[in-house]
């Protein structure tokens, strides 16, 4: 029996392997060969949801033409399109009305989950628990799929060392190696073992490349970065999901170095397509093909097509370029149709690998949309994901944990009973005010006596008129002097302040990183009646708290967590969760410092003895420190961890292949059981190119109990010293290194060795 379900076990689990790598290129070669032109190019024109359509169809305008290309086998995507009755009579339209009845694949935002939330993707991040934030994208997948979408717009893959751009939220931070292992494990979350399941989507990687390096932080601005950036710092991450199987890649809206992405070849066709070997397609971003011409790049919308296409965008998301203008720019001679057909081969290669030739309502179960919506599965992991992202910056006196009984506390702050802005940005399918609040979550401990008041208060409004915004009112500050008498009868005083959900994110850009409106007076007001308190903040983006950070005493990120932010929020201001989390963006100490991040260069004037030099002519500033207030990787817990006893091996790399092992110890010195993720950083002393201070190689998490010790080690080789170097490969080259492991970016623990040969 037990030898029957082996075999049974090892034949399932081929077929199932056989089912996700099945080569569906004779099957695609045999579409396109019964394609014309005009279907072709179909393929390659993505709409919005235009209309209702359960409902009667558009008889006028726009929408009637854009039903009439429907019908006619002119349209390969939609966005924004959900709900299995929706994404249903759309499907049915192209599978029953149009000549070839090909699928449409349904495209959407599927940022931190569907309609329950979960974290935003920059807290999930500082989790750095890739277990946890694969399962979350998993999670996020299934509760998508159940209504009808079968291609998420994600991951955001982009680096980004800039707090003022509002798209910092939707990425993994500044770093680019824990980039690249949270892309890996988004992809894998969202596209699982098998694309073709109905529980997954096939992923996108964004915005290739380079829009985290929008000069100043303002969203759509020009990049100009080298080609090391570029390679070192912006690529590793898209390179990441091209080996995780990715499936679709999206340009984006920004030029790099002069040339609008969009139509960018070295980007698209030389690096994606050709050496990085990429089989699926590229998407634009939402009408940036037209938007080339605003760059002062196309001369007209013809001129637009001409570029995407020959830069290699596939598909055109709401330009109708590609289909109005395809076309005559054949008939010109402009492009080719060896062109028009590999970008369709690419999206119908998607198509038939999600199995929607097999069965095009295979996202479309009314039955299974009900049961998965909301599931308690779900509403676990955003639980899980949500605890695990939060990061606790301070914790003097041990003021935290709270004790259970017997305390007087206030809560107050606009952010306190507010159930939208734990939602954060990119919640398309949420509904409003779902979040449970801090003040709910507050409310299951029912020892202690809480009172609320908000201090200052929330407003609604609905300033692009798709989203209702919740935002913190800066005209009225009378609510303080209510909340400051709350304060004075309590024990501890809990404040909620930060940003609303909707002010990071696309279009969000911010040129002040402090707390929004009033905020930071009523702080400060209310530290002058009592000081105990715990600040929690609730932010898209690093802010500069230099104020907090002197005179709070305790400061927990909790970022936007999602559905499940004030249980989360509650479980760690009670120590029944203890915090984790590690930062995966440098908080600046003020605005004047950005770009900051950790693994920056050495400049030829670092100071001897770096704020302390003394003298004028050192590279610093007259009237800030040079170093973050809270650095990449930082983090504390309820407990307390010691390293000690850095060791090598050897001192010595003597071929490729050879190896070292680097260990330290790591003691829990506190009364506590904790986590700690321990870090490993390596500077490549001198080379041909110059290297920064500092670069994550590695990390683990380490649980220990009270008193425990661990012997934690790494493996070092020459493959983990490789860069971009000016000779255009990746290649380490032989020379001294220094390696440090500690418990953030900052740690000055350290070995040295040496990379002697490379033969
Ligand atoms: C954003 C993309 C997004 C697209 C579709 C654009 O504005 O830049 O990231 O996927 O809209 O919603």
């Amino acid at each position: 029996m037990k030898k029957f379900l082996l075999i049974l076990i090892f034949t399932f689990g081929f077929i199932n392997n056989i089912q996700s790598q099945k080569d569906y290129s004779k099957d695609v070669e045999n579409l396109l060969k019964k394609m014309t032109l005009e279907e072709k190019i179909g393929q390659m024109n993505q709409y919005n949801g235009f209309y209702d359509a359960t409902g009667p169809s558009p008889s006028g305008g726009d929408a009637k033409k854009k039903y009439d290309n429907l019908k006619n086998g002119l349209v390969g995507s939609m966005l924004n399109v959900r709900g299995v009755n929706e994404v249903r009579a759309f499907q049915k339209i192209a599978v029953e009305e149009t000549r070839l009845g090909i699928p449409l694949i349904f495209g959407f935002d599927l940022i931190h989950g569907y309609k329950t939330i979960a974290p935003i993707p920059l807290a999930e991040s500082a989790s750095w628990d890739l277990n946890e934030i694969q399962n979350s994208a998993s999670l996020g997948a299934k509760e998508a799929s159940a209504a009808g979408i079968n291609w998420t717009f994600a991951p955001m893959v982009d680096i980004s060392r800039d707090a003022r751009w509002g798209r910092v939220m939707e990425g993994a931070g500044e770093d680019p190696f824990l980039g690249s292992l949270v892309a890996a494990a988004r992809v894998k979350g969202f596209q699982g073992n098998d694309l073709s399941s109905p529980s997954t989507v096939a992923a996108c990687a964004k915005h290739f490349a380079a829009y985290g390096f929008v000069e100043s932080g303002r969203d759509y601005n020009t990049v100009d970065i080298g080609l090391s950036t570029l390679h070192n710092i912006v690529l590793p991450p898209f390179k990441a999901a091209v080996d995780a199987g990715v499936k679709t890649f999206m340009n984006g809206f920004t030029e790099l170095n002069g040339i609008p992405v969009t139509a960018d070849s070295y980007l698209q066709r030389e690096i994606l397509k050709k050496q990085w070997g990429f089989k699926g397609f590229i998407v634009s971003d939402w009408g940036s093909l037209r938007e080339m011409m605003d760059h002062g790049y196309a001369k007209n919308r013809k001129h637009a097509g001409e570029l995407a296409l020959n830069g290699g965008s596939d598909m055109d998301m709401e330009s109708t370029i590609y289909i109005e203008e395809l076309s005559n720019l054949i008939n010109e001679g402009k492009i080719n149709i060896e062109q028009i057909d590999d970008a369709v081969r690419r999206i119908l290669l998607v198509k038939f690998e999600l199995g929607l030739f097999d069965d095009p309502y295979r996202y479309c179960d009314l039955v299974r949309e009900k049961k998965i919506t909301g599931s308690k599965e779900i509403m676990d992991g955003a639980l899980e994901m949500a605890k695990k992202s939060i990061v606790l910056l301070k914790n003097n006196k041990k003021l935290l944990p709270l004790k259970k009984n017997g305390q007087k506390i206030a809560l107050i702050g606009p952010l306190a009973a507010d159930k939208n802005s734990p939602l954060g940005n990119w919640r398309v399918a949420a509904d409003n005010n779902t979040a449970v609040s801090v003040l709910e979550g507050l409310s299951h401990y029912t020892g202690n006596e809480i009172t609320h008041s908000q201090g200052i208060r929330l407003v609604n409004k609905i300033p692009d008129g798709f989203h209702e915004e919740v935002q913190i009112n800066n005209t009225d500050k009378t609510g303080i002097l209510e909340a400051k008498e709350v304060a004075k009868k309590a024990d501890v005083v809990i404040m909620v302040l930060g940003e609303y959900g909707f002010q990071s994110g696309e279009g969000r850009s911010r040129a002040n990183l402090d707390l929004p409106g009033f905020q930071q007076e009523l702080l400060e007001e209310i530290h002058k009646v009592n000081s105990n308190i715990v600040l929690v903040l609730m932010n898209g983006r690093p802010l500069t708290l230099d104020w907090s950070s002197q005179n709070i005493p305790a400061i927990i990120e909790s970022w936007h967590l999602g559905t499940q932010s004030g249980h989360a929020i509650s479980q760690v201001i009670y120590g029944d969760y203890n915090p984790s989390g590690k930062l995966p963006m440098s908080f600046p100490r003020s605005v004047g410092q950005i770009p900051i991040y950790y693994n920056h260069k050495s400049t030829g004037r670092p100071g001897a003895d770096g704020e302390d030099a003394g003298s004028v002519f050192w590279s610093h500033y007259q009237d800030e420190k040079n170093t973050a207030l809270y650095p990449f990787g930082f983090g504390l817990s309820y407990t307390s961890f010691e390293y000690s006893n850095i060791k090598l091996s050897k001192n010595t790399l003597m071929k490729k292949n050879d190896e070292l092992t680097a260990s330290i110890k790591l003691t829990n010195t506190g009364k506590l059981k904790g986590k700690e993720v321990v870090q490993l950083y390596i500077r490549d002393k001198f080379a041909s190119s110059t290297r920064p201070v500092k670069e994550l190689k590695g990390f683990k998490m380490i649980d220990l109990n009270p008193g425990e010790t661990k012997n934690i080690s790494f493996k070092i080789n020459s493959k983990m010293l490789e860069y971009y170097s000016p000779r255009n490969i990746w290649e380490s080259e032989i020379g001294d290194f220094e390696l440090f492991i500690g418990t953030n970016s900052s740690t000055e623990r350290k070995a040295s060795f040496e990379l002697k040969s490379l033969n």
